[in-house]
């Protein structure tokens, strides 16, 4: 039977067809999807603090409501993201206890301070731009949950970056102060945006596993590569550079080439040691045990319903 549902599974996979929560599916496969989506879901959810702290301080009375629309978008991302998560069997607590005690990862871009005003266009731009280029491919992940509930963030994404590139617009034809400021922000995230694919083909243990499973649809070298190609075109229209003297496109392979990135940075932020990882999830911690008496009450208000359902 178990070789029956395996070759099921392959034909599913074969067909570009999708997993759905009750087909049978390999322990690894499971594991891999719970792994990849809490993270993501993780990533959200501590996503919103660089630019949560921005919401006081934004320029205008229209940036502060964008500012508090996206951030309140990054919380949705997280909760449908945690939702697709459980229906592959890990409750929603269980998956909280690990971002809590530190078992889980995070993207290793939001242990990066957000210094600037400017760095609110620099995330947007750099940062949800990169968010696009790898979140793209995965609307056709073989796990249908997973990949419906890209689309919708997909969709919101691209908002997201409009909204930074128009910051980091406004900036670059505003005073040489402010010019500067934009360019200074673009330095500091060029390298940990692109750090957000992951580690380099030969050094990504997931990656050739997740490829087969039609997870991941494209290496983390290749959606890189791509990226970088992006953003050197639209950084003209800025009137702005990459901090990248290296940068090119390599007709003969059809690739851009960038920068060596400092992956001894990469692999101690995702080990915890970034500036901000402590800050981060102190806060997260501390936010969580503020909503202690939401959680209590919503519990109690729907044992009062079922309550009454019986009477
Ligand atoms: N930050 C933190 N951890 C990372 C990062 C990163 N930028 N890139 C890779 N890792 C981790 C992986 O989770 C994996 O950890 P683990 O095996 O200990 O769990 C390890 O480094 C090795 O990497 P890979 O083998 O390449 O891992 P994977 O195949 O999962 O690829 C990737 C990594 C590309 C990030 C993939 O998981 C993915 O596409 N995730 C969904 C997108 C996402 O999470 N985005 C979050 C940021 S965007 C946003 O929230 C706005």
């Amino acid at each position: 039977e178990e070789q029956q549902s395996q070759a099921r599974f392959d034909a599913i996979i074969d067909d570009d067809s999708r997993i759905e929560p009750r087909d049978w599916m390999p322990e690894a496969y499971r594991k891999t999807l719970t792994r990849q989506v809490s993270q993501h879901a993780h990533s959200e959810i501590i996503g919103m603090q660089p630019e949560a702290n921005w919401i006081t301080r934004a320029p205008s009375l229209k940036r502060k409501a964008i500012l508090i629309a996206k951030v309140q978008d990054e919380a949705g991302h997280g909760l449908y993201l945690y939702s697709a998560a459980e229906t592959l069997g890990t409750a929603r607590d269980e998956l909280n206890e690990q971002l809590l005690t530190g078992r889980a990862k995070y993207s290793s871009i939001f242990n990066y301070p957000a210094r600037t005003w400017a760095d609110m266009g620099a995330i947007g731009w750099l940062v949800d731009g990169a968010a696009i280029a790898n979140q793209v491919p995965l609307c056709r992940a073989s796990y249908g949950p997973y990949g419906r509930a890209m689309v919708r963030i997909c969709k919101e994404e691209s908002f997201h970056q409009r909204q930074g590139f128009e910051i980091l617009l406004a900036l670059s034809r505003g005073t040489e102060a402010q010019k500067k400021m934009a360019q200074d922000a673009i330095n500091r995230f060029y390298e940990p945006s692109l750090m957000m694919f992951g580690p380099p083909d030969e050094q990504s243990p997931n990656s050739k596993q997740s490829m087969a499973w039609k997870i991941k649809r494209f290496s983390n070298d290749d959606l890189r590569q791509r990226f970088v190609g992006m953003i050197a075109e639209q950084v003209k229209v800025l009137g702005l550079t990459l901090p990248d003297p290296e940068l090119r496109f390599d007709q003969e392979s059809g690739k851009w080439i960038h920068k060596d990135l400092n992956w001894d940075e990469f692999m101690s932020v995702i080990k915890g040691g970034g500036p901000m990882n402590a800050h981060r999830m102190e806060r997260r911690r501390a936010a969580h045990r503020e909503g202690a008496w939401v959680r209590e009450a919503a519990a109690a208000y729907a044992n009062k319903q079922a309550q009454s359902e019986v009477a």
